[in-house]
């Protein structure tokens, strides 16, 4: 029975894979210059606050549009990512990434780094601990953190999409493999993130990777 669920699932979810993949590639080959190459994903070069960062990984990740460029340091047990999304409302709504150390394929547990544009126009970006489904999305106090993440930053680029930039110390022990969980949202009030849409991509935004591949 159990073999037979699972089995089913991942049919399913690699059918929904391939066509998200699919429209990944074809939006980002439509906003490209034919110069730029097939590979979108690993060619992205990073400008700006960017500071011309290079990734030696990245993964086109299978909702929302968004991609996880990263450089993994097995001796440190350390991964520096970007994470880019597509922002809902050009200048509105937020962007977050982070890992879930429990690997459950939820938001509840999520250690994540959020960024979004505050009222007075300058960008927040923090780390903050997904405690529920209505968490306060309140920046994490040091002693919050299960896994210390470092070297924070966040970028808007062309009024398009959000760059989340980040440094993690993984928790140790578990090796390279870990589930992630990405999300957007279309709404900050008074600074503070509101609740994405409870449906489609925007609960099913979450997958597993392997830092060393
Ligand atoms: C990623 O690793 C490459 C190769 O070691 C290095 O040149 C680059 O600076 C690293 N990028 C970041 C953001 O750490
Ligand atoms: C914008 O608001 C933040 C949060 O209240 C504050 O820390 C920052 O100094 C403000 N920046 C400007 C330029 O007003």
């Amino acid at each position: 029975m159990a073999a037979a669920a699972t089995a089913h699932r991942t049919s399913t979810s690699s059918t929904f894979v391939s066509m998200a993949v699919v429209l990944v590639v074809a939006v980002a080959c439509s906003l490209l210059p034919p110069s730029s190459g097939a590979d979108a994903c690993s060619s992205h070069t990073f400008s700006g606050n960017g500071g011309g960062r290079l990734y030696a990984s990245c993964a086109a990740l299978p909702r929302l549009g968004a991609t996880l460029h990263y450089n993994y340091t097995a001796a440190t047990n350390t991964v520096a990512v970007a994470f880019r999304a597509p922002q809902a409302k050009s200048d509105d709504g937020w962007v977050a990434w982070g890992i879930n150390p429990s690997g459950r394929a939820s938001m509840v547990g999520t250690q994540a780094v959020v960024a979004f544009r505050r009222a007075n126009g300058t960008l927040a970006v923090y780390p903050t601990v997904l405690d529920s489904y209505a968490p306060s999305m309140a920046p994490a106090a040091p002693g919050d953190l299960a896994f210390p993440v470092s070297d924070v930053a966040a970028e808007h680029v062309d009024g398009k999409e959000m760059v989340v930039y980040a440094a993690v110390a993984l928790p140790a022990g578990k090796g390279s493999k870990f589930t992630h969980v990405w999300q957007q949202g279309s709404a900050v009030v008074k600074d503070v993130p509101a609740a994405h849409p409870t449906t489609g991509d925007n609960v099913l935004s979450t997958a597993t990777i392997d830092f060393s591949e």
